[in-house]
């Protein structure tokens, strides 16, 4: 009995250099330690042995089983630790590699602009006010003292709203934002018709104009509008404000100068042009060598304007202007042509 538990221990032992995974240790396990292994079987047999074999065979059974178990420990260990080693081996990390690129979006070329625009308003005082982009008649043209069939409309040629007899005030695509200027007087006059607050705000936003599509006119343009109003405001404040700005946003040095022009919601009206910043004023391709670029039109708020806005013209005064952003990225960048903005061509956003 004592030689057959030798036997099974060696054969045991034998059997476990071989093992080499989870499985095969568990196999292992049920086949030397389990109820049914031979070590078991002598355990079993134990009762049927004479009174002075039992206690050596039993206690040579008991000192096999802790050898095997010792051996079953030692293995799984050794299992493990090469698992680990091969796992670390086959599923390495090359951490030079370089990684994959995340492809990270940018604001469109005139959302930029717009805030560059709307930044150095900010700091000279002026609160943003987002106005709607479908607007009545009334708002885009008569209350800004364009009459039904005034010439001056011409200046605008309209995209119009399907919307059912409307009479002289049809629904239409704002064609600038000026009508911003009457829905930020009505909503502050409305609060307090007798006493309106002074106004400065910068109206930013989309345009549409029903034009044939060129290299220099789209159907669809941003502009921020500017205006201010409260008492004694002057023709020096809309100069000093906008000079300021054109310094703010073309440099320092430079030049600034106003030409009457017309529009009829502003008495007197301007265009502002800045110093070529092109060429510096020597005359070049980019100004038409007239050393000059026209950035905005501008003027003092017409009393009628005024008025339709919930503002007493003897009493308040204002200044207002519109300026293109896309139009100053154009002069900026030299770019030739405006069909780049919308063309969603992203060799040309890329850029920006
Ligand atoms: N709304 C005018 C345009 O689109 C620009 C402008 C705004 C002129 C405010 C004067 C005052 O041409």
């Amino acid at each position: 009995m004592l030689d057959k538990l030798k036997e099974i221990e060696k054969s045991a032992l034998v059997a476990l250099q071989s093992v080499k995974d989870q499985a095969a240790l568990e196999a292992w396990r049920v086949t030397y330690l389990g109820r049914s292994s031979p070590v078991m079987q002598v355990f079993s047999g134990l009762g049927g042995l004479s009174k002075e074999e039992r206690p050596a065979v039993g206690q040579a059974a008991n000192k096999v089983k802790m050898a095997l178990e010792a051996a079953f420990a030692e293995r799984t260990e050794a299992v493990k630790a090469a698992m680990l080693a091969r796992s670390l081996e086959e599923e390495q990390l090359d951490v030079t590699l370089p990684g994959r690129g995340i492809r990270v979006g940018r604001l469109h070329p005139s959302t930029q602009q717009l805030r560059r625009v709307i930044d150095i308003f900010a700091e000279t005082g002026f609160q943003v006010y987002t106005s709607r982009e479908v607007e009545t008649d009334e708002e885009n043209f008569q209350a800004l003292n364009f009459p039904p069939h005034h010439p001056a409309r011409e200046m605008q040629d309209t995209l119009y709203i399907d919307a059912g007899d409307r009479g002289e005030n049809p629904l239409l695509l704002r064609t600038h934002t000026s009508p911003g200027q009457i829905h930020t007087m009505r909503e502050a006059s409305s609060k307090n018709p007798e006493n309106p607050p002074p106004i400065r705000v910068v109206l930013p936003g989309m345009c549409f104009r029903s034009e044939q599509i060129t290299a220099r006119s789209e159907v669809q343009f941003n502009q921020v509008e500017g205006l201010a109003v409260g008492e004694k405001i002057t023709f020096a404040d809309l100069k000093g404000t906008l000079s300021d700005f054109a310094r703010r946003m073309f440099g320092q040095k430079v030049r600034t100068r106003f030409r009457a022009s017309y529009f009829p919601f502003t008495e007197p009206s301007a265009e502002m042009d800045v110093e070529c910043f092109v060429c510096g004023g020597a005359g070049c391709q980019v100004c038409k060598q007239s050393g000059w670029l026209e950035i905005l039109g501008c003027g003092m708020v017409h009393p009628v304007v005024l008025e339709n806005g919930g503002y007493d013209p003897r009493r308040y005064t204002g200044y207002a202007f519109g300026m293109g952003p896309e139009r100053q990225l154009m002069l900026r960048y030299k770019i030739n042509d405006i069909r780049y903005f919308w063309g969603n061509d992203m060799r040309f956003l890329e850029q920006f």
